[in-house]
């Protein structure tokens, strides 16, 4: 063991460490790996939202150059019925093994060909036929579908007298906000190879955690989990839509085996948005009631979000109201809607954005009516222990993001009425919303191999998704040995390097960087013989508290400045500046660059992003980019980010999670920016021209 001293690799703003392998082409994604004998799959999926296969017409397809064969409900293997999630049993799985269409898009058959081209021309040529039934894409919380949400995250929340504080507020605001359904825009649309070797499944394959991924399809084929070896060594983003084991995988694995031959599927953009999950639409009403001097007397957050019968999900919107102020009166209800749409699923720091766009809206409510700078509003209701749950915080650093984001922002200079600002004929506003994001750590093994000419070989079975991962864990594994980056080589991005928590929930680098450090603290324990390898292993399953007696959270202050055009509604975001407190941070650069990618997405969702269904047939009518509007270059302005001074002392390296934190907040920011600017309130997203105007 090397007996230099520490290098001090956390903290340095480093670049990523394949960046150069990236740009140069030499990174293999998941539909880019050489394999020899590979054959093509192409998904054929449903056109109506409900109802049941009537017939599929193959005969065509087969017939057609470099065709295989055709993969439907009638001749597809048989999986495992109870495969699922951490809730149960998920019928998103279970694709072509019966006739129930339960959604557009929903794979009814594979074509398998030669090429690409050949499936894909083979596909276009498979007839299939639907009985269609009545659909519901109607996600008011009134309907008789509607039930709670699951509590398996935790309970909601009732604290107080919500009636009686209600009655003793000087000023109450009570509103409904709306955020539409929404699609994933990963630059690597989902891509995988597949085949079998022996009863051995080999699958590289575009997702968030390839160990989870590896347990899935364990389940769904019945086999052991040592004889799936799942790889995703470079993943072109995933914001949650890779986090779930996706259709390509289960079907490609599917096709190698009944062909007998590797099969890639490589989607194309329109079924990145039909086939795999999306963010779901969400319809919340605030209440919330504050005395005179600005002193919130009770908070009433009540949120419906759709999801799918095939599939238990939790989207989270009411979270920041247990955390974010003190407040004695707090009540929480999240209502589930069963729609007959996709299965919606974790996207882009799921419920904190939704719910932060309708609980920071209504703050700003608050500030407006009781004349008060809503910065102002936000630092008299700082609690000194979580209002919900009573526990202390372990590190928030919120005001710390307040002040100092004022600071920089210029926000003492701000006329706090609206319409206060020209210039020409644009009317500026600026707005400012506060977002927290639980953090933790979840399971991961690591092992870690003292070499013999002084390098230590890292495993663990991390995933780089695109956010410096890799880079990130070579600087901790580094420091937590003692030496260099120069002399840690790190492998990640596979199945077979043991169990590990994903890339998603803003808990992959703690994570794992808690399994590289004890793994680290385990081998300089260890006696060695310098003259031999020597391996220490752990897993941190029984390390982690999960009941911990602190409040562990992440926190930011966004501030965002707009100029709205009366005319023609447009909205242009002028500067965005987002305070981030997220514990001690591992690499400044990429740290930086994951929040302003986050805060770009929240100015998305702000401005253009909504999955538009066609009442007729429930299928989304813009599911590609031709039709879904996302941010591009020409939307995003000068965009600063930073992070305030913070540790975390839960984590033995300070860390606390930097991922959904990032989006959080900056829809809300920007609509009170366009209400300062107008005078008008923004309670729909996105903040089209034809609501502005
Ligand atoms: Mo996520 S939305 O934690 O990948």
């Amino acid at each position: 063991m090397s007996t230099e001293p520490a290098p001090g690799a956390v903290g340095a703003p480093r670049p990523r460490i394949e960046g150069r392998l990236k740009v140069t082409g030499a990174a293999h994604y998941a539909a880019d790996v050489p394999v020899p004998d590979l054959t093509h799959g192409w998904m054929v999926t449903a056109t109506v939202s409900r109802g049941r296969i009537r017939d599929i017409d193959a005969s065509a397809a087969l017939g057609m150059p470099g065709v295989l064969g055709v993969l439907d409900h009638r001749n597809a293997p048989r999986l495992n019925p109870e495969a699922g999630n951490y809730f149960g049993p998920d019928g998103s799985l279970q694709l072509l093994q019966d006739d129930v269409i339960p959604y557009a898009g929903r794979p009814v058959a594979l074509v398998v060909a030669e090429t690409p081209e050949q499936a894909r021309a083979a596909a276009g040529a498979l007839r299939v036929t639907y009985d269609i039934e009545a659909h519901d894409l109607d996600i008011s919380p009134e309907r008789p579908a509607a039930r709670p949400a699951s509590t398996a995250f935790g309970p909601e929340a009732d604290t107080g007298d919500l009636t009686a504080e209600l009655a003793a507020s000087v000023v109450v605001v009570e509103e409904r906000y709306r955020t539409p359904e929404e699609s994933h825009c990963a630059l690597e649309p989902h891509a995988a190879t597949v085949w079998w070797d022996e009863d051995h499944l080999y699958a590289v394959d575009a997702n968030q955690g390839a160990f989870s991924v590896s347990e899935v399809l364990a389940a769904l084929w019945s086999i052991d989990r040592e004889r799936v070896h799942v790889r995703a060594e470079h993943v072109g983003g995933g914001f949650g839509g890779k986090g779930p084991c996706g259709p390509h995988v289960i079907l490609a694995s599917m096709a190698a085996r009944r062909f007998g031959r590797p099969v890639r599927i490589a989607m194309t953009r329109a079924q990145v948005f039909e086939t795999t999950s999306s963010r779901p639409p969400t319809d919340q009403s605030l209440t919330i009631g504050a005395a005179a001097d600005g002193r919130l007397r009770a908070i009433h957050h009540r949120a419906a979000y759709a999801l799918s019968p095939l599939a238990e999900y939790i989207e989270g919107c009411t979270e920041q109201a247990k955390i974010l102020y003190a407040v004695p009166a707090i009540r929480t209800q999240l209502t589930a809607v069963p729609l007959d749409i996709l299965p919606p699923a974790s996207m882009r720091g799921p419920g904190a954005t939704p719910g932060s766009f309708a609980l920071e809206s209504a703050m700003d409510e608050v500030a407006e009516r009781l004349d008060m700078d809503p910065l102002e509003l936000r630092l008299r209701n700082q609690p000194v222990a979580a209002p919900v749950s009573g526990r202390p915080f372990s590190t928030r650093r919120l005001v710390s993001c307040l002040r100092e984001g004022a600071r920089r922002f210029g926000w003492a200079a701000r006329d706090r009425r609206p319409r206060s600002r020209r210039e020409g004929r644009l009317l500026i506003g600026t707005g400012m919303a506060v977002t927290s994001f639980s953090a933790g750590v979840f399971p991961s093994t690591a092992a870690i191999t003292a070499q013999t000419d002084g390098t230590f070989t890292v495993s663990v079975g991390a995933s780089d998704i695109g956010t410096g991962a890799r880079t990130a864990l070579t600087a901790v594994a580094a420091d937590s040995l003692g030496v260099g980056t120069e002399r840690i080589l790190l492998r990640i991005g596979d199945s077979d390097l043991g169990m590990a928590w994903g890339a998603g929930g803003s808990r992959g680098t703690t994570s794992w960087s808690f399994a590289i450090t004890e793994a680290a603290r385990k081998l300089r324990e260890s006696p060695g013989d310098p003259a031999r390898p020597v391996t220490a292993t752990v897993d941190t399953t029984t390390m982690i508290d999960f009941q911990p007696d602190r409040e562990r959270q992440t926190y930011s202050a966004v501030f965002a400045e707009v100029a709205v055009d009366p005319a023609t509604g447009e909205v242009r975001v002028r500067r965005l500046l987002g305070m981030f407190a997220v514990g001690r941070v591992i690499n400044p650069l990429l740290a930086r660059s994951q929040v302003v990618g986050g805060m770009i997405m929240g100015l998305s969702m702000a401005l253009h992003e909504e999955s538009l269904r066609d009442p007729l047939t429930g299928r989304q009518a813009n599911g590609d980019f031709a039709g879904y509007h996302i941010a591009a270059h020409a939307d995003v302005p000068d965009v600063e980010a930073d992070f305030v001074p913070d540790y975390e002392p839960q984590d033995p390296s300070g860390f606390n999670g930097l991922g959904e934190i990032g989006t959080a907040g900056t829809a809300a920011a920007i609509a009170n920016a366009v209400w300062h600017a107008t005078g008008t309130r923004q309670r729909t997203l996105p903040i089209r021209l034809d609501r502005v105007v």
